[in-house]
């Protein structure tokens, strides 16, 4: 074994104490502050929900559907639902049972998504995919069934993921 190689554990270990640091004293190493990042995630999911009523309005049974319109609102909750699943920093997993919660600042999502990372994940790709597909098929009959797997992927996640008080 070489010099170098035998140093290198020490030299790790340094390393090691500097980034252990920050968490020692409770805080992310490094990233935006949590309370920003939660209220942005809100916002987020806020400005999705105002896309997906405009396309379920339209497709009411006394709206009026302009298909082009329809569609770029899929496309616009596509590229939100990718992004949003990118917002969930370990420093902001803050929602505790029985807490006082301002609805308009706290977080209501559940620590089931740290604990299911990957499976929510999916789950936001798989709805962003879904809007895609809608933004982009020429069929209304396949417009409306996408969109209906849409909503379902929306309560399905918030069923798992999003705690409701
Ligand atoms: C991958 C999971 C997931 C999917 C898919 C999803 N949501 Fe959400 N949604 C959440 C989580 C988690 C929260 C809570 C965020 C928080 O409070 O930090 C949330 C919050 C919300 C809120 C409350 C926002 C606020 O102001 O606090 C609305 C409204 C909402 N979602 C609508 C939708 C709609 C509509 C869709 C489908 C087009 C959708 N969501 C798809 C996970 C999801």
């Amino acid at each position: 074994m070489s010099r170098g190689l035998r140093l290198r554990p020490a030299a790790a270990l340094a390393i090691g104490g500097l980034i252990a640091a920050p968490f020692a004293l409770g805080q992310e190493p490094s990233g935006p502050p949590a309370k920003d990042t939660i209220f942005a995630r809100k916002i987020l999911m806020g400005a999705i929900d105002m896309n997906m009523d405009a396309i379920e309005t339209m497709l009411a049974p006394n709206g009026k559907l302009d298909a082009a319109e329809a569609q770029e609102h899929a496309d616009t909750i596509s590229i939100m639902l990718m992004s949003f699943p990118h917002m969930f920093a370990v420093g902001t997993n803050q929602w505790q049972p029985g807490a006082d919660r301002d609805p308009a600042t706290d977080t209501y999502a559940s620590p089931e998504v740290w604990a299911n990372f990957a499976d929510f994940y999916r789950r936001a790709s798989t709805a962003s995919k879904l809007a895609q597909d809608a933004s982009n098929t020429k069929r209304l009959d396949e417009f409306r069934r996408l969109v209906g797997q849409l909503r379902a992927a929306c309560n399905g996640c918030h069923e798992k993921y999003m705690k409701t008080n």
